[in-house]
């Protein structure tokens, strides 16, 4: 292959011969000339064929070759970036023929059908509102890393095949087949490994990390989300959320977002109840939405527990005596009601050191200082309703961590799905994810949830009733 020139760099070939490669993004038959505009990540540039590129169809890959010119004065295309040049197509070859598309991808695709659109997701990411998504995306994601190295913070993995992490929702399981009738869960969160990695001594963990929730979907959540999730050692609430704060802010300036408030409001759980009816509240005006900006503000206050809900199958399995966490149970209560917690008295009034960042009617992150003492969580398993020896069962592990010095930590995730959709000024994660499900849980592009073979049942010790 020849060296390849990409379209952004073209103004410093003029009366040079390149090679170009992309996509036929349209095309023009004039008698013998023929126009097509190529694309390629960075740019479109007209280029001509004398006698050649008629039979070109549209979104095909090619590679051209020829001679870059700069454009006659009235010839300019003031509307395109590049529109001062064009290629005088010598020499081309198609890389790959594109026959008819099954859906267009000169629009903004939000008229066509979500199954045939994530059907065919790698065309429908091709259209330019998708691109400018994706790539704002990896921007955002490149910036709040670049932010928590800077701060100290050391990236880790933790693992997909783990068990039961509570956090309130049902867990997706994953049969083994060396323990047949065990399963793993997927983690809804790392909650709990990164409060071992303080235990570790690493003081400040991040991870850009998948969650998984078997939750009911809606627009503003799926069933697989990303969280850049974060714990650290040796800070108080306001510690954690000044340092949130301050990479948030730095984060979406960097990819061109408009903040309402430098310095984010905070309000207190019952003030925003009382106020807004409820804890996700927008704080923009009419003019501010139009102008689409984001409105940044803290949650903070709010109870340790709430009276289960029969209908909630996880809530029903957490809290065995009526009480369970209204966000986290690792959460450490605030030091003025840390006697009542350990007693387990009126457990309805105890309040969390929780606090959620919610942006323009969005809950976008949520994070507590947390219990490292296992009396505390001991306390707050026991108000749920657990025996000791189911306590033992469910978080025994943290318990014995707790006895090998574990300093005080606190963290907090923030939900990049959801972020990046208010960048974008979106309204559904679907069009953030590059392969998100469908709103009845469907893959995209290759459909799953799919039936399994015999075999593989039989290997994992499964049968499939009804
Ligand atoms: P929480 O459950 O509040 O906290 O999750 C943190 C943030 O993740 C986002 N989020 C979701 N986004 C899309 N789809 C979903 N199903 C979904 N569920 C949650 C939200 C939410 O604010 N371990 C704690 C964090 C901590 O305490 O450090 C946790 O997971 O934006």
């Amino acid at each position: 292959m020849q060296m390849r020139t990409l379209i952004h760099d073209i103004s410093q070939f003029v009366g040079k011969t390149v090679t170009l490669q992309g996509w036929v993004d349209t095309k023009r038959d004039h008698g013998k000339l023929t126009f097509i505009d190529l694309r390629d990540r960075t740019g479109k540039l007209q280029c001509v064929g004398f006698q050649k590129m008629g039979e070109l169809t549209t979104e095909s890959v090619v590679e051209l070759r020829g001679e870059v010119k700069e454009r006659p004065e009235r010839l300019v295309n003031a509307e395109q970036e590049f529109g001062a040049y064009e290629l005088d197509v010598g020499k081309y070859e198609v890389l790959n023929q594109a026959g008819e598309l099954p859906i267009p991808i000169d629009d903004d695709g939000l008229s066509i059908g979500e199954e045939v659109r994530l059907k065919y997701r790698y065309l429908d990411l091709r259209r330019e509102r998708m691109q400018k998504i994706v790539r704002l995306r990896s921007r955002f994601t490149r910036a709040i890393r670049e932010a928590l190295y800077a701060e100290d913070f050391v990236e880790v993995e933790t693992p997909m095949l783990t068990k039961s992490t509570k956090e309130g929702a049902r867990d997706f399981v994953v049969p083994s087949r060396f323990y047949p009738g065990s399963f793993y869960a997927l983690p809804q969160s790392p909650q709990q490994y990164k409060q071992l990695l303080m235990t570790a001594g690493l003081e400040r963990y991040f991870q850009i990390a998948k969650c998984i929730r078997d939750e009911d979907l809606r627009a503003d959540r799926g069933f697989e989300f990303t969280q850049i999730d974060l714990e650290m050692s040796f800070v108080d609430q306001t510690g954690v959320m000044e340092l949130v704060e301050d990479f948030v802010k730095k984060a979406v300036k960097e990819v061109g977002g408009v903040l309402r408030d430098e310095t984010f409001p905070v309000v207190n759980y019952l003030d925003a109840i009382k106020k807004y009816g409820e804890d996700r509240f927008d704080l923009r005006s009419d003019a501010e939405k139009e102008a689409g900006v984001l409105a940044f503000a803290w949650v903070v206050k709010f109870p340790f527990f709430k009276r289960v809900d029969k209908k909630d199958a996880a809530e029903v399995a957490d809290g065995k005596s009526g009480w369970t966490f209204t966000h986290n149970p690792f959460s450490m209560p605030l030091p003025e009601y840390l006697e009542q917690h350990l007693a387990g008295k009126d457990l309805g009034d105890i309040v969390t050191t929780q606090y959620d960042l919610v942006c323009n009617g969005y809950e976008v992150g949520g994070g507590s200082i947390r219990a490292h003492k296992p009396e505390i969580l001991q306390a707050t398993f026991r108000a749920m309703g657990y025996s000791d020896k189911e306590i033992t069962e469910s978080i025994g592990h943290m318990l014995e961590a707790f006895k090998v010095g574990t300093p005080p930590h606190g963290g907090i995730a923030l939900g990049l799905d959801r972020l990046v959709m208010l960048l974008a000024g979106e309204s559904s994660l679907k069009e953030v994810i590059a392969f998100p499900m469908t709103s009845t849980g469907k893959t995209a592009v290759m459909l799953a949830p799919n039936q399994i073979e015999a075999k593989q049942l039989k290997e994992l010790g499964l049968e499939v009733l009804g």
